[in-house]
């Protein structure tokens, strides 16, 4: 039979990055063996601060050509806070592959799950349901992602540019639409809420001013505005009103932490990074040296990233078994908390990785 076959570059970086990619490797294998009708191979690519103390690079020779010559690219978590360039900074490579693969499209969803705790009081707070649509290249890290670009780097100051650049901000505007009328054909809100500062800053205006623009090829999806400090507020005060949100870069990573928070904790970020020709999947946490090795970790983040990347290249390739892939994992991980069968320690459990881990297989098998 000639089933397709897609590469998967697999960067399981440091820390708990390891443990929650092997975790996510099985949990798309069983999925796959559920679903059938493709195959994907895992290229290993070695990359992270581990490495970077061992060998002076952050990624190993050929990595990066390995991870752009891939169907999709998924990372674990990179950084470790003893290691550090000269100028103070993590080891960061995925930075630089979200510049070099043009990956401008951060996606990352907000979602209640059933017994999850919630930390807000208010019964609606279980139909969070929101994403989070962060740009990913440029924004206050476009000085950032290479270490030789800011303006002013002494003694006595150092200046960090926030650059919006129109083409970007088109593509990420009109990926912003496209989702949120994706979402509402799915019955689930259909709002685009831009959140800027737009009354302070310019580049913020021009974000604004373009995202008007292009809202003219989607009537169809309710426009909003949203001040980032007062959308800080609105995502404590009523998250559940919102749908999609875009969003400039360090907002977008300051706020995505917010909303893991208010969803059970980082363990339930996913992530996808997708560009025109490229996707990265990753759990939108760090590799939390504090618990690594100790079988504690929250792998769901990752997982739910997995089915990120299963959904991306059913659309890629579109090959539809791929989603039926993705919405075998989505379904066991919502039916494994409202079973309560799925209990991770993030949130007082009792069951760490592995536990978590095998009892998704058996939900999918
Ligand atoms: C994230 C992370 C990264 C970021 C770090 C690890 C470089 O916080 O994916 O949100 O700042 O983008
Ligand atoms: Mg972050």
């Amino acid at each position: 039979m000639n089933e397709p076959n897609f590469q998967i570059a697999v960067i399981r970086g440091d820390g708990i990055g390891v443990d929650v990619t092997d975790a996510t490797l099985a949990v798309i294998e069983a999925a796959r063996g559920r679903v059938g009708g493709f195959r994907l191979t895992y290229n290993d690519l070695i990359g992270g601060a581990a490495y970077y103390r061992e060998s002076g690079q952050d990624m190993a020779p050929g990595a990066e050509d390995a991870a752009g010559d891939a169907d999709a690219i998924f990372l674990g978590a990179i950084g470790l806070p003893e290691v550090r360039h000269e100028d103070g900074t993590e080891i960061s490579p995925h930075l630089r592959l979200r510049e070099m693969f043009q990956l401008y499209a951060g996606v990352r969803p907000v979602k209640a799950y059933p017994n999850v705790p919630c930390r807000l009081a208010d019964p609606r707070a279980a139909e969070i349901d929101l994403i989070i649509l962060r740009e990913s290249t440029e924004g206050l890290f476009y000085t950032a992602a290479a270490h030789n670009r800011n303006p002013v780097a002494n003694d006595d100051e150092v200046q960090d540019v926030l650059r919006i650049t129109r083409p970007t901000t088109e593509k990420l505007h009109d990926f912003a639409f496209r989702l949120a009328q994706r979402r509402k054909a799915k019955g689930r809100g259909g709002s685009l809420t831009c959140v800027d500062k737009a009354n302070v800053f310019r580049s913020m205006a021009f974000f604004r001013q373009i995202f008007d623009e292009r809202a003219e090829n989607f009537p169809d999806v309710e426009r909003r505005y949203n001040y980032v400090d007062a959308q800080a507020l609105d995502l404590i005060r009523r998250p559940w009103e919102f749908d999609v949100l875009v969003m400039e870069n360090m907002f977008g990573d300051i706020l995505s932490d917010l909303g893991g928070g208010l969803v059970g904790g980082m363990g339930m970020a996913a992530c996808g990074e997708i560009g025109d020709e490229h996707g990265l999947f990753q759990p939108a946490h760090g590799s939390a040296p504090d618990i690594m090795g100790q079988d504690k970790a929250n792998p769901l983040a990752a997982i739910l990233s997995g089915a990120m990347m299963l959904d991306y290249l059913a659309e890629k390739s579109d090959q539809p078994q791929l989603a039926d892939a993705a919405g075998v994992i989505e379904d066991a991980v919502q039916a494994g908390f409202a079973e309560n069968r799925l209990r991770p320690m993030e949130f007082g459990g009792d069951m760490g990785t592995t536990a978590v881990t095998d009892e998704l297989l058996d939900l999918i098998r």
